[in-house]
């Protein structure tokens, strides 16, 4: 177990915290994994006490866990939990967080602050906590998390980079990305590395295209002050979707450690084609659904995606000529998360496919949420006479196999793994830096095309028209139902 930790949230008055970020905490607390001696404090301008912050945390914490805050750990819990009210860009409320903390921590007591603030305050918030002395590590570790969005470009990206770097050492720096945090997203790791049957067919000679698709059903609602800005390409191709591609893609690490692992996953950033920014409309496609400008705070000449399709072509041995098409859209048919592997075609079929014939080459599926599980695909001789053949699905879902309770919020995860000192499922400076190159292009490229009118898709659907044409011209299609012919078999 791990020295005696402080967890310092700046932000606490916020949503993130209340959702998310002390739900996970207690969970931990819950299950006895929080280091002896572990303190929270609260940080943000809204003046409360500690009382008041307790109750306003227990409420959202209750709403987040249903069950699971039951009365007397939340008690034992609130007791850890203080708050100190200070704007974070005033430098004598730093003065008033220190004092605040000096009262409980003795010597050698970890700090982890976590910048739950808008990305805007990330610089001012670091930068002060350099000029109080409270990133030094004399009096024991300190390490900062940094929330997502980490830049909008690769400028910024930098910039930012620059600014933390000027206080902190990269071994202290938690750039969060949500999804690592993710069991199903860890699983793949396990499921490639701790498995001996797939590897020596996860290549370009046997897989034709990789599909990953991050599809949710809810459109922008109240959010669009931050996604109009955003759009779909930042919003989710930079970060979630480029780190679940490096997992597909990566070579196996030599063991499950930080540098290992991130050494990898930059390799295969390094190797994505970098796009050509003027061609952007010959690997990509971008949307937006109908009805995105009558959302709240669009603005009604907004030319924002919140659908788009990208190919992506990485250029090394294993996947040299194996297309990864990733796409993501708001307002989609279907809330899910999954990569689908689909391999080659056997090179000569000797059975005449009839008109009940199905052929569908092996597909493999990560779902890595809602249904978390993997499916492999395979084809399957019809009972009976002659020589039909249909496909069949072989299933695994965790539901079947572990509690449903099992798979813990990312988050949980994430902040135990900082407390600890593991930083295997953080993104390294190298790494945000490099996903902003690939992405840079994209968004510049369709960005330059200005007003051109934006293709639009119906909500419910599965995006618009063209992402099929898009697709199609590849000699390819989307993956959108795993086994339509089961439902088939259902009707008859
Ligand atoms: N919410 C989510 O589900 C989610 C998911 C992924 C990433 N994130 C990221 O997490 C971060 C926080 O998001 P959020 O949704 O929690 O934002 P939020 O609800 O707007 O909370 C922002 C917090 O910052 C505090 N704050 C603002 N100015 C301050 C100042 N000068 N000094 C001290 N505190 C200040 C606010 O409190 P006071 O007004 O009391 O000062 C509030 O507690 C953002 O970077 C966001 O992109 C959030």
């Amino acid at each position: 177990m791990s020295e005696p930790a402080t967890i310092v949230i700046f932000g606490a008055s916020g949503d993130l915290t209340s959702r998310k970020l002390i739900p996970a905490l207690f969970d931990n607390f819950r299950k006895k994994r929080l280091p002896l001696g572990t303190r929270i404090v609260g940080f943000a301008r809204t003046p409360m006490s500690n009382d008041e912050f307790r109750d306003k945390m227990c409420v959202s914490a209750k709403e987040a866990m249903g069950h699971h805050c039951e009365e007397g750990a939340w008690s034992e819990f609130a007791s850890m939990i203080s708050y100190c009210a200070g704007d974070l860009s005033n430098a004598d409320d730093y003065e008033k967080l220190e004092k605040h903390l000096a009262d409980f921590e003795g010597e050698n007591h970890g700090r982890l602050y976590y910048l739950a603030i808008a990305p805007k305050l990330y610089p001012k918030a670091v930068e002060q906590l350099g000029a109080a002395g409270m990133a030094s590590e004399d009096q024991g570790w300190r390490r900062v998390i940094i929330e997502k969005p980490f830049g909008t470009d690769l400028a910024s990206a930098k910039a930012l980079n620059a600014t933390v770097h000027s206080v902190f050492d990269e071994q202290q720096v938690y750039r969060i990305d949500h999804y690592l945090g993710k069991e199903t997203v860890q699983n793949l790791l396990v499921f490639r590395f701790a498995n001996s049957i797939y590897e020596p067919i996860w290549n370009r000679n046997y897989v034709d295209h990789v599909q990953i698709t991050v599809g949710e059903t809810v459109t922008v609602g109240s959010r669009a002050g931050y996604y109009d800005k955003a759009g779909v390409l930042r919003d989710m191709f930079q970060n979630h979707m480029l780190q679940v591609l490096t997992l597909v893609a990566m070579e196996p690490p030599s063991k499950f450690e930080a540098n290992a692992l991130r050494d990898e996953k930059v390799k295969v950033l390094n190797a994505i084609r970098t796009p050509a920014q003027d061609l952007v409309e010959d690997y990509s496609i971008i949307s937006q659904y109908a009805g995105y400008h009558n959302e709240p705070d669009v603005p009604g000449d907004s030319t924002t995606p919140t659908y788009a399709a990208v190919r992506l072509d990485i250029d090394n041995w294993r996947w040299r000529g194996v297309p990864f098409y990733l796409r993501s859209g708001k307002g989609l048919a279907k809330k899910t998360t999954e990569v689908q592997i689909q391999f080659l075609c056997p090179p000569h079929m000797m059975f005449d496919a009839d008109d009940d014939t199905t052929v569908e080459c092996n597909r493999l599926t990560l779902t890595i949420q809602p249904d978390e599980g993997i499916h492999l695909a395979f084809q399957t001789k019809v009972p009976d006479a002659g020589m039909k053949l249909k496909p069949s699905i072989m299933d695994f879902h965790y539901s079947d196999s572990y509690d449903t309770g099992a798979i813990p919020d990312a988050y949980e995860r994430l902040l135990l793994d900082a407390i600890h000192g593991d930083a295997s499922l953080f993104i390294r400076r190298d790494e945000i830096e490099m996903a902003w190159q690939i992405m840079d292009p994209v968004i510049a490229g369709w960005a330059a095309r200005g007003d051109a009118s934006i293709p639009m898709y119906k909500v419910g659907s599965w995006g618009p028209v063209e992402a099929d044409t898009f697709l199609k011209r590849e000699g390819r299609k989307w993956i959108n139902d795993q086994a339509p012919w089961q439902h088939e078999r259902r009707k008859t």
